[in-house]
């Protein structure tokens, strides 16, 4: 561990009596649980694997400072988690390794799709800000898992298990899959990140989603541009209360509600989520819900969701609401989705889609959609028209009228 300002306070802090007599607490209930009120510590690079000085600042410092010309070089997998008032001073740069050997094997294991994740961040008070970078070295990882699916990518960074947390001003490039995962998170907020996830080679920049949230709530993410490849957003089970607020989209897969309802056996829920004032450009999707259905599968309820000012330019589909995922329609007829899709509202969504198609909305047989809104729709296809699409499903909205009569199956 180096210091380069702090040391003294530090070595303060690791004495005990010291510390009791340097840093009288400020505040009375609760008292300090790990140590005293701001110390303030600057990390300098070590030339070697930064991440135990990193984790032990975590651990001892109220402020962590990287500054701007420092480049902690991240070597090894770094459990943060049980911090307590604690600010991330990023100004400079933390680059993780691209050793796919150790990573592969030591990433730290998310059950969820099978995942696996540089950086455990989590307690309560957590502020991780400062205008520096977030560098997850993700060009060896993608042309490697273009020849090898089986491989497992690290996350960058996962909120887990935590309370009450900011993370602004920062910049995320080159993610080997998702760029942020919120697992276990309650009032989490991330504002102005830029994320910029982009192959040089011809393999791309595969499941670089921009954020997952899942089993957390009351989570935001706003004023954010985002350049990548699959989900901009993802809203995984039990993803609740979440705004998402003047982002700028780029290449995407679309603000995307779920997968939901894969695994049997479970119950996943999707509630009360505003997506709105979203720039997508260039994306597979825009605004989109998508469900399983068929057998041996889990189900769920997605409910109270609202798209709202979305411009789209350039998007294959541009509104969706998908409630036989990767099912057939004969097996989605005989085990129509268990995953019930009620009070949705994609209002004021303008722009171009890049086939005719530019919203389909298409629920499971046995009317498992309900309450489902379009207002103010203005999108046109390639060639200047476009064709709406709908099945087992009444619409309701000013923007109904745009549906023919829905096909029931
Ligand atoms: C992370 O560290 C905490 C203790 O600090 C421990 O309880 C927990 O099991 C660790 N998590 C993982 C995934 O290793
Ligand atoms: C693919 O990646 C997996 C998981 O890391 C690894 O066990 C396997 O050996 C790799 N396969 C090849 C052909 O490299
Ligand atoms: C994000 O990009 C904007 C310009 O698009 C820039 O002004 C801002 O400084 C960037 N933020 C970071 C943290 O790099
Ligand atoms: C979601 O929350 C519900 C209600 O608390 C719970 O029954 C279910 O197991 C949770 N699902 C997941 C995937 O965590
Ligand atoms: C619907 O969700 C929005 C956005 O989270 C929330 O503000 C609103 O209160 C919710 N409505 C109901 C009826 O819960
Ligand atoms: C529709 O969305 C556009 C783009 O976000 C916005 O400029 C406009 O004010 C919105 N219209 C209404 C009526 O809210
Ligand atoms: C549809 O899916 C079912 C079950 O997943 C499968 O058994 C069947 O062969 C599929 N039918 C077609 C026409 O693909
Ligand atoms: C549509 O509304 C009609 C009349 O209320 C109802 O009978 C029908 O089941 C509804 N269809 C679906 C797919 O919800």
């Amino acid at each position: 561990m180096r210091f380069s300002s702090a040391s003294l306070a530090l070595a303060a802090l690791l004495l005990p009596s010291l510390a009791s007599a340097n840093f009288a607490p400020t505040r009375h209930s609760p008292p300090p649980v790990k140590k005293p009120p701001k110390v303030s510590c600057t990390l300098k690079a070590t030339g070697h694997d930064d991440a135990p000085q990193f984790l032990e600042a975590a651990k001892a410092c109220s402020t962590v400072t990287i500054p701007k010309s420092t480049t902690l070089n991240i070597q090894t997998r770094m459990n943060m988690t049980g911090l307590r008032d604690v600010h991330i001073n990023l100004e400079g740069t933390v680059k993780f390794s691209d050793n796919i050997p150790y990573w592969s094997g030591n990433g730290f294991f998310i059950p969820f799709q099978t995942q696996i994740t540089f950086w455990l961040l989590g307690g309560e008070n957590i502020v991780l800000d400062g205008g520096g970078t977030l560098d997850g070295s993700g060009q060896l990882w993608w042309d490697t898992f273009a020849s090898n699916s089986s491989l497992l990518r690290p996350i960058t960074l996962t909120i887990f298990q935590a309370k009450t947390v900011r993370v602004e001003n920062i910049r995320m490039i080159n993610s080997p899959e998702w760029h942020n995962l919120v697992n276990e998170g309650q009032d989490v907020v991330f504002n102005k990140i830029n994320i910029s996830s982009l192959s040089t080679s011809s393999h791309g920049a595969a499941n670089t989603d921009g954020w997952d949230i899942y089993r957390s709530d009351n989570v935001a993410i706003t004023n954010s541009v985002i350049v990548n490849d699959d989900d901009c957003v993802s809203f995984k089970p039990n993803a609740t209360n979440i705004l998402v607020e003047n982002l700028d989209c780029t290449g995407s897969h679309g603000i995307s509600v779920g997968s939901l309802g894969q695994f049997a056996g479970m119950f996943d829920i999707v509630e009360n989520v505003l997506a709105k004032n979203v720039k997508m450009t260039n994306a597979q999707n825009g605004a989109r819900i998508k469900c399983w259905a068929g057998p041996n599968v889990g189900s769920g309820i997605v409910k109270n969701i609202t798209f709202e000012n979305f411009v789209e330019t350039a998007v294959q589909n541009p509104i969706v609401i998908d409630q036989c995922y990767m099912t057939n329609a004969t097996a989605c007829a005989q085990f129509p989705s268990n995953t019930i899709i009620q009070d949705v509202w994609f209002n004021n969504i303008t722009g171009t889609g890049t086939s005719s198609t530019v919203a389909s909305l298409s629920c499971s047989p046995d009317g498992r959609c309900s309450d489902i809104n379009v207002n103010d729709i203005h999108l046109a296809g390639p060639s200047g028209t476009a064709k709406f699409s709908c099945q087992n499903v009444n619409i309701t909205g000013n923007a109904a009228s745009l549906f023919p009569t829905c096909t029931v199956t």
